[in-house]
C-alpha cells in the first residue's frame, strides 16, 4: 500500500464509467483507501464484476445504470446515493466516448454521441452532485478525467478534444466559483494506459513498443497510477489544490506533438 488505508475512510465516491479501464482502476485504488463507491454507466455486465471485487476487498459499493447524456438516469444515482450512503464526497468524471473519424466525415449524430458523453456528461454528474454538495455545506472534490487533445492537436479526434477541452475550462471555471463551498475541482490527463479501450481505439495496429517510444519515460502508463492520483486529488494532501490539471502521463504531453529525437552526435570536450 502507497497510502494509509484509512485516507479515505468514510468518504463516498461517485466513478461514471466505473465498471471498465480506468474508471474501473480509479473505484477500486478509492476503495482500497477506505472509500465507499457508487459506480454507474450504460452497461450492467461492466459494473457488476467490477462492483464484486470492491467488495472483495471489503469495502461498500453499489452499482446502477445509467447514460451521462440522460439527466434523469443520472440524478436518480444521485438520488439512491444519498439515500443508501447519505450522501457524495468524491465526483469522478470519468465516462467518455471516442473514436477516430476524419472530421470532413463526421456525421451530425457522431459529434453529439461524443460531445453528449464527455462534455453534456460532465454537467449533468457535476451539477447535479455539485447541488447536493453544496445543501450539504461540507465540501467535496471533483475531478475530470480528460486527455490531452484539450490542448494538443492530432487528427481524427475533433470532437472529443473539443470536448475535453470544454472539460477543462469547466474545471477551472468551477474551481473558482464553487471554492467558496470548499468544493476543489480538478482534472487528471493520462498518458496512454496500458490495456485500455481508449489505446486500443486511438492507436490501433500500433505495437506497445511504438506507444512506448512515443513517452519520454520510455513506457506506457498503468492504469492503477490513475488511480493514485485520485486517490491524492481526493484527499486531504490535496486540501490547497484546485483548478489543476495533473498529466499523469511519463512526459508525454511535454512532447507536444514531435518525435523524440535522438541526441545529436557531438564530439566530448577532452
Ligand atoms: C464514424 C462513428 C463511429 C466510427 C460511431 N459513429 N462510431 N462514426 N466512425 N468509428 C457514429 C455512428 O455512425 C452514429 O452516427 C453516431 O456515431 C452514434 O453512434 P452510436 O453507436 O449510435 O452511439 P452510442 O451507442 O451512443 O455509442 C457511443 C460511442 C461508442 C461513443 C459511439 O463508441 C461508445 O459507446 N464508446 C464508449 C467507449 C469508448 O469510446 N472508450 C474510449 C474512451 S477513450 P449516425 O450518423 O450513423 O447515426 C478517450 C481518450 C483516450 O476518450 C486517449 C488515449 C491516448
Ligand atoms: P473505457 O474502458 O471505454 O471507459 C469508458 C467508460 O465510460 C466505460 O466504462 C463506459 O461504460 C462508460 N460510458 C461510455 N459512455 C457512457 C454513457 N453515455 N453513460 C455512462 N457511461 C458511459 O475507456 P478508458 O480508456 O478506460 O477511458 C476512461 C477515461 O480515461 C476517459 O475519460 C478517457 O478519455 C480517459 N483517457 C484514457 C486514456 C487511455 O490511455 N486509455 C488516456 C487519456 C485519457 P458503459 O459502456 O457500460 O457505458
Amino acid at each position: 500500500m502507497i497510502f494509509r488505508d484509512d485516507a479515505l475512510k468514510g468518504k463516498v465516491a461517485f466513478v461514471t464509467g466505473g465498471g471498465t479501464g480506468i474508471g474501473r482502476g480509479i473505484a477500486l485504488e478509492l476503495s482500497r483507501v477506505g472509500a465507499k463507491l457508487i459506480i454507474a454507466s450504460r452497461s450492467l455486465e461492466h459494473l457488476e464484476p467490477t462492483a464484486r471485487e470492491i467488495e472483495a476487498l471489503g469495502a461498500e459499493c453499489f452499482y446502477m445504470q445509467m447514460d451521462v447524456r440522460v439527466r434523469p438516469t443520472v440524478d436518480h444515482v444521485v438520488e439512491e446515493a444519498i439515500q443508501r450512503f447519505g450522501g457524495i464526497d468524491i465526483l469522478v468524471n470519468n465516462a467518455a466516448g471516442n473514436f477516430l473519424v476524419p472530421f470532413e466525415d463526421m456525421s451530425e449524430n457522431a459529434w453529439r454521441s461524443v460531445v453528449g458523453i464527455d462534455l453534456d456528461g460532465t454537467f449533468h454528474c457535476t451539477q447535479a452532485v455539485g447541488r447536493h454538495m453544496i445543501a450539504r455545506g461540507g465540501g467535496g472534490s471533483v475531478i475530470n478525467i480528460v486527455f490531452s487533445g484539450a490542448w494538443q492537436a492530432a487528427p481524427y479526434d475533433a470532437h472529443a478534444a473539443a470536448a475535453k477541452a470544454g472539460v477543462l475550462a469547466l474545471t477551472r471555471s468551477l474551481a473558482v466559483e464553487w471554492s467558496r463551498h470548499g468544493i476543489r475541482v480538478n482534472a487528471i490527463s493520462p498518458g496512454p494506459i496500458r490495456g485500455t479501450e481508449g489505446v486500443r481505439r486511438l492507436s490501433a495496429g500500433a505495437t506497445e513498443a511504438d506507444r512506448a517510444g512515443g513517452v519520454p519515460l520510455g513506457r506506457m502508463g498503468e492504469i492503477e497510477e490513475i488511480g493514485w492520483a485520485c486517490v491524492f486529488l481526493a484527499s486531504d494532501a490535496a486540501a490547497f489544490i484546485t483548478g489543476e490539471c495533473l498529466s499523469v502521463d511519463g512526459a508525454r504531453n511535454q512532447l507536444g506533438r514531435s518525435i523524440l529525437r535522438t541526441p545529436p552526435q557531438r564530439p566530448r570536450p577532452e
